[in-house]
């Protein structure tokens, strides 16, 4: 099945494929990616447990299967640009280390939200079904983006065939499990991903103001406190003297 990226994506190619152009945040997003997907794979492991359901069980021991080999190859990738980068310069990737664009160029997003409860399948494979969707639809545009890169675009390649899989399967499980209210847990699950994407960037941008109003107490409020603390040190003249070292060792005054 082949997988075409979203509109959004395709619009911001440019922006992604500057994401990707650095070899050291490139590193590290896929360390990262792998975090998630072996996440993933606990929670779909766990699924599999409480699915009184035969065919679901199995289907997401496959599935955790799959998310526990994703993060292997990431890490595997992940790790090996990063020591390439350590053996050309030490330096870049500790630069580059700290900003990973990770609100615009998330991994298998969804997977690190998994709610396993016993009994809502049809829920976990509604929220499941887009989180697939979205996470084939982004890697299919990483895919595109990293032409200079074949090995990381072969493992991108790899796990997009994947990714089509959970993502095909989903829907119709949540057809068989909820033939009356598939769309219904659909929309519900639309509403949850839309909720948490809302928290995401309340959070992000409260980072952000906090860290900007910070600045400015420093930059803007503090100088004159000093400049005033300053002044009126000079105004008071030296009000202390220091005490004239001990001429002798034998005693301490
Ligand atoms: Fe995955
Ligand atoms: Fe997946």
């Amino acid at each position: 099945m082949s997988v075409k990226p979203s509109r959004l994506d395709r619009l911001l190619r440019p922006l992604h494929r500057w994401v990707w152009a650095n070899a050291s945040r490139r590193g590290h997003k896929l360390l990262r990616f792998a975090q998630t997907e072996e996440d993933g794979g606990r929670d779909l492991a766990r699924a599999a447990e409480l699915t009184p359901d035969p065919l679901l069980r199995r289907l997401f021991l496959r599935h955790a299967q799959d998310e526990q080999r994703h993060a292997e190859l990431f890490r595997l990738r992940g790790r090996e640009i990063l020591r390439w980068i350590r053996r050309a310069s030490p330096m870049l990737g500790m630069y580059v280390q700290a900003f990973e664009a990770n609100w615009f160029a998330p991994g298998e997003r969804g997977l690190d939200d998994l709610r396993v409860e016993r009994g809502k399948e049809d829920s976990l494979l509604a929220f499941l079904h887009l989180s697939e969707k979205a996470a084939a639809g982004r890697f299919a545009i990483y895919q595109q983006v990293l032409r200079e890169d074949p090995a990381t675009r072969g493992v991108f390649g790899e796990i997009l065939q994947d990714e089509a899989f959970h993502m095909s399967y989903t829907r119709y499980q949540l057809s068989r499990v909820s033939p009356d209210r598939h769309r219904l847990r659909l929309w519900q699950a639309r509403f949850v991903r839309i909720w948490r994407a809302y928290l995401r960037i309340a959070v992000a941008l409260a980072g952000l103001l906090g860290s900007a109003m910070l600045l400015v107490q420093y930059f803007v409020l503090l100088p004159p406190f000093a400049w005033m603390a300053k002044r009126s040190a000079r105004k008071e003249g030296q009000v202390w003297f220091p005490k004239s070292a001990p001429t002798s060792l034998r005693r301490q005054y």
